[in-house]
């Protein structure tokens, strides 16, 4: 874990293999409280210019049990939604904080801030990426199977930033990743090769338009909003083409029995999965959410050199 210390995480495929894990061997301590790493006079600052309830919270109460404080520093409350320069706030915030959370619409917003500031910055989510949902996401997927091996998770949807981090991701922990979106919402496929590129041939990365293929046999189902913070307008138009993608009871009856049924939240009941799947004994929706907390926190013990 001495790696990441002072490092960013602006990208799923920042990580190695090794500190992929080591992050979720941390959260999984955390979690049982067999370990209680503390950082004590660091201020996490937040830096959000979207929505958000799981990611600001969790951080929050992260920095907090580590014995820190937190700034929201939301661009209604900042000269950022001002429009002050990325340039100007990154060496201002650089002088006050020990680390950032940012979460914003471009990824070369915060390429931009990391160019600038000389402090860890973390991606709490762009148009590009959700990295620290996936560290939540495999911490649940190993909770549920006992290790990360030989397992397939599919992703039913769009192929947003939460598809493509967590194609990175399952590539980097060596779990299979099968991503089935309408024709024409597929992943970026810089992202795809980048995935190809870092399972190392462990395991499979497969694009698909078909849902049944993807979902037939897997470990997990998971799925997010058909139209991401930003797309709201695209929203209605969305339904009809992305309809044969949703999690319902038919599809999830095709994965591996054991399957566990995944959504970052906050989700759609009636659109991209259903409400008795939402609420059902395979759903693993709120550990997911829960997991947010630990996984970040770990995520900041190592970023800060508390562990
Ligand atoms: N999943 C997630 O990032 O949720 P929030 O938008 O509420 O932070
Ligand atoms: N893809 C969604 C994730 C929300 C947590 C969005 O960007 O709005």
């Amino acid at each position: 874990m001495d790696s990441l210390k002072g490092r960013n995480l602006l990208s799923m495929a920042d990580l190695t293999r090794a500190e992929l894990h080591g992050i979720l061997e941390l959260a999984a301590q955390l979690k049982a409280g067999t370990k209680q790493p503390k950082c004590p006079n660091k201020v996490l600052g937040l830096v959000f210019s979207k929505a958000s309830t799981r990611t600001r919270v969790s951080f929050s109460v992260a920095m907090y049990q580590l014995g820190g404080q937190v700034l929201d520093l939301n661009a209604g409350v900042t000269q950022v939604g001002r429009g002050e320069p990325t340039a100007d706030t990154a060496r201002v915030l650089d002088r006050y904080l020990d680390v950032v959370a940012i979460r914003t619409f471009e990824q070369s917003e915060i390429e931009e801030f990391a160019q600038y500031a000389s402090i860890p910055v973390i991606n709490a989510l762009t148009d590009l990426e959700h990295p620290c949902q996936i560290l939540a996401d495999l911490l649940t997927l190993k909770e549920a199977f006992g290790s990360l091996e030989n397992l397939t998770m599919a992703y039913l949807g769009d192929g947003n930033n939460v598809a493509h981090s967590l194609m990175l991701g399952c590539a980097l922990a060596g779990v299979n990743v099968r991503v089935a979106t309408p024709e024409g919402y597929g992943p970026n496929p810089a992202v795809v090769n980048q995935a190809k590129h870092l399972s190392q041939g462990r395991s499979d990365v497969i694009i698909t338009t078909d849902p049944k293929a993807a979902a037939q046999g897997s470990h997990a189902l998971y799925t997010d909003v058909w139209a991401s913070m930003g797309e709201e307008s695209e929203a209605a138009s969305r339904i009809p083409k992305f309809q044969p993608y949703q999690i319902n009871q038919t599809i999830l009856d095709m994965a591996n029995k054991q399957a566990i049924v995944l959504h970052c939240l906050p989700a759609h009941r009636g659109e991209e999965i259903t409400n008795d799947v939402m609420e059902g004994p395979q759903s693993r929706l709120w550990d997911q959410a829960e997991n947010r907390l630990h996984a970040q926190k770990a995520l900041l013990a190592a970023i800060l050199n508390a562990v």
